[in-house]
């Protein structure tokens, strides 16, 4: 990847990008998607940089798959599609487009791309890891098998391709729990999230055992601080999401997927709320629900921002940033990621 300075002056070359408010005008619809949240001289710069996209999405057969913590001009301006790491996976076996653009962190432009062999698999920048996925090899799976002979591993989505290779079957945060009782075995292995494991053996009839990986902007939060904000704020609903502590989630009035949280939220329409989860997930559901009064503090995945719209137009416009999954990897990937999908459909239907 070009460094920034680069890559702008390479896009002046080919598009106005100056901050316009004509088009910022023109683009109104879309704007009023996040008015609530976008201030309009930023909207005046974001706007020919959502025009270009849009050109060039139409020009290459592309899609845009954004997970929910992508910024609002990015989840409101450009995306095809939004939704959790589950809903992304399935919609990326569903998508005809022959070239994908994830806008969200490495390991889901990976799913997407071992679900697709075939198609094109764009991310904007290659750095937009996890944490979670940065704490674990497949060297540590085998370490683990060793440990508990015969226990099925269950590898979370976040992890890299050859891990979820390693794996038994992937989960994500909407299904942790349903998969890990689909295990015909009385111990299960969970991989890497060591909060997500301790939250779903709770509420669980196996014995799980789990590696100690965390996702660095969830385990931030702590039961004191939600207790304090409780104690100021009676009418505060709280709603966090399971790769918190098992601490916070017992604070919590309700815990689940990204997907489930603003279900849970469009549902209850509580006055004030607070999303225990990355800082984008309240901005982007705010429009849709203006009743609803967002309290912060929040906290902001770093490789999540990665993602920028000047980096997706830089991605389609110059086709860098192609996923690429070694074929017998995808194949046993693959094999765990299907199969946590017919469990989650056949469970659903
Ligand atoms: P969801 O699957 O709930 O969207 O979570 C993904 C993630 O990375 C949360 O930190
Ligand atoms: Fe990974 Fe946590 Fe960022 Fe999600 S929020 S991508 S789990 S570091």
């Amino acid at each position: 990847m070009l460094d920034h300075s680069s890559v702008s002056s390479a896009l002046a070359e080919h598009y106005d990008l100056s901050p316009s408010v004509d088009l910022a005008e023109q683009m109104r619809e879309t704007y009023q998607r996040m008015a609530r949240v976008v201030p309009p001289p930023d909207w005046a710069r974001h706007a020919p940089y959502v025009a270009a996209i849009e050109r060039l999405k139409r020009e290459r057969g592309a899609v845009i798959l954004a997970h929910n913590y992508m910024t609002p001009e990015i989840y409101h301006g450009i995306a095809d599609f939004v939704g959790d790491s589950l809903q992304l996976a399935i919609k990326a076996t569903e998508v005809e487009a022959e070239v994908i653009v994830q806008c969200g962190v490495h390991f889901m432009a990976e799913t997407a791309k071992i679900l697709n062999p075939d198609k094109t698999v764009l991310i904007p920048d290659r750095d937009a890891g996890c944490s979670l996925a940065e704490s674990i090899t497949a060297e540590g799976v085998a370490q683990m098998r060793a440990s508990y002979p015969g226990a099925p591993v269950v590898s979370y989505v976040n992890t890299t391709a050859e891990v979820k290779a390693a794996s038994d079957i992937c989960c994500t945060s909407a299904n942790a729990l349903q998969i890990v009782e689909a295990m015909v075995a009385d111990t299960v292995i969970m991989t890497p999230d060591m909060y997500l494991a301790q939250n779903v053996a709770k509420q669980s009839s196996k014995r799980v055992v789990y590696w100690p990986g965390s996702c660095i902007v969830h385990e931030l939060y702590s039961a004191e601080d939600i207790h304090a904000y409780r104690e100021n704020d009676p009418d505060l609903a709280v709603i966090a999401h399971p790769e918190c502590t098992p601490e916070v989630v017992a604070e919590a009035d309700f815990t689940g997927s990204t997907r489930e949280i603003f279900a849970w939220v469009n549902r209850h329409r509580p006055g004030r709320a607070m999303l225990v989860t990355e800082c984008s997930m309240a901005s982007n559901i705010a429009d849709e629900l203006p009743e609803v009064e967002f309290a912060k503090p929040c906290n902001i995945c770093p490789y999540m921002k990665k993602i920028t719209l000047e980096k997706v137009l830089w991605s389609l416009h110059s086709m860098t940033g192609q996923v690429e999954v070694a074929p017998e990897t995808a194949a046993d990937a693959r094999r765990a990621v299907q199969r946590m999908i017919d469990i989650s459909q056949r469970q659903a239907a």
